[in-house]
């Protein structure tokens, strides 16, 4: 069963079976931009772009997962970009020299390849095929939307989240710069948003299957949150280094490498970098973006400049009252 919504900027979604669909992928081919909110199409509860979900049935029918790939996931600005630039530095830390270190010259997100994206029928899956052993690749999928190929061969995942109040402020920003046309105002954005009406959205249900996921196979669910990564990268750099089953060495811990990868990925380097910067380039796939658009404030509480009490505490207790009894807290 799928639903639609993006037909006008009322949160107006009715359901429908798959016929809806094609007329969801029908209306977004047409006239994606010229309508005010790109249409979104439910699948198994969560909400996706049609051009999202075709991908993402060209996923689960042809991605062909490897024991050994990690998989980094996140809800869309929980900190992909971060995740992408400290998982490559970390697993490739022994063949580069820090002086002439790919993350100097490369965007983070040109270094993990996306399962998903939204031209993949123009970038075929075949591309990840020619990736060797050990990949480190992205999703935004949520977890049930994942191929079950990924847990029944064992592949490792990663996954951020972050405060929904910062997410959402960020998402805000980004859509907003992705096109003019697109221009949400921020209160309607907001009340989707708490309606769980955004892309991979609910982003409470997003958080709670991969949570839950960890809990059931720590070994192959690292979960991690963006708020404690800023408050304390050493620690948790380190932790994500031993899941990636290249743990630091006394002696590279000793000599300072650990801190060195840290101050690599950081915001304020990442940013000072020409090709973080400058430039413009379709990093995801059909969407060819400033470079500078992966890198905002990189804040935690951003929030507070955006979001009245009132709306703070609304989406608070939503999220609150979907991970009840999970364990997940903000
Ligand atoms: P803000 O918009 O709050 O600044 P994603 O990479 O998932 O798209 O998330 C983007 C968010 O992560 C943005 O948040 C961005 O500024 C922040 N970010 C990007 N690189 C970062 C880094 N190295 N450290 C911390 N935050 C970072």
């Amino acid at each position: 069963m799928a639903t639609i919504h993006g037909e006008d900027e009322k949160a107006r979604c009715r359901t429908a079976e798959e016929e809806d669909v094609k007329k969801g992928l029908m209306q977004e081919e047409g006239s994606l931009l010229s309508s005010e909110m790109p249409p979104l199409v439910q699948h198994q509860n969560f909400w996706v772009s049609p051009k999202l979900f075709k991908s993402m049935q060209l996923v689960q029918e042809e991605f062909v997962p490897r024991a050994d790939d990690i998989i980094l996931a996140t809800y869309p600005k929980c900190g992909t970009t971060w995740l992408k630039a400290l998982a490559f530095a970390i697993t490739n830390r022994s063949r580069h020299m820090l002086a002439h270190h790919p993350l100097l010259t490369r965007h983070p997100q040109d270094t993990v390849p996306f399962l998903e994206l939204p031209n993949r029928r123009i970038q075929p899956l075949a591309e990840l095929e020619a990736i060797s052993s050990l990949r480190l690749l992205a999703t935004h999928l949520p977890f049930p939307l994942l191929p079950a190929s990924v847990t029944a061969v064992g592949s490792r995942v990663v996954y951020m989240c972050r405060d929904p109040k910062d997410v959402f402020v960020s998402k805000w920003h980004f859509e907003n710069r992705m096109s003019e046309k697109l221009f949400i105002e921020l209160g309607l954005s907001f009340h989707l948003f708490c309606e769980g009406i955004s892309v991979c959205g609910p982003i409470w249900n997003h958080y709670l299957e991969y949570w839950n996921e960890s809990k059931a196979r720590p070994d192959k669910v690292l979960f991690l949150k963006y708020e404690e990564m800023m408050s304390d990268p050493v620690k948790q750099v380190k932790r994500l280094a031993e899941f990636l089953g290249a743990p630091f060495t006394d002696t590279e811990e000793r000599s300072g490498v650990v801190d060195e990868v840290v101050k690599l990925c950081s915001f304020e380097h990442l940013t000072s970098l020409k090709v973080n910067s400058t430039g413009v380039a379709d990093l995801i796939g059909g969407f060819p973006m400033e470079n500078s658009t992966y890198f905002r404030r990189g804040k935690v509480g951003d929030w507070e400049n955006h979001l009245s009490a009132e709306m703070a505490q609304q989406l608070d207790s939503i999220v609150e009252e979907k991970l009840k009894g999970c364990g997940l807290t903000f």
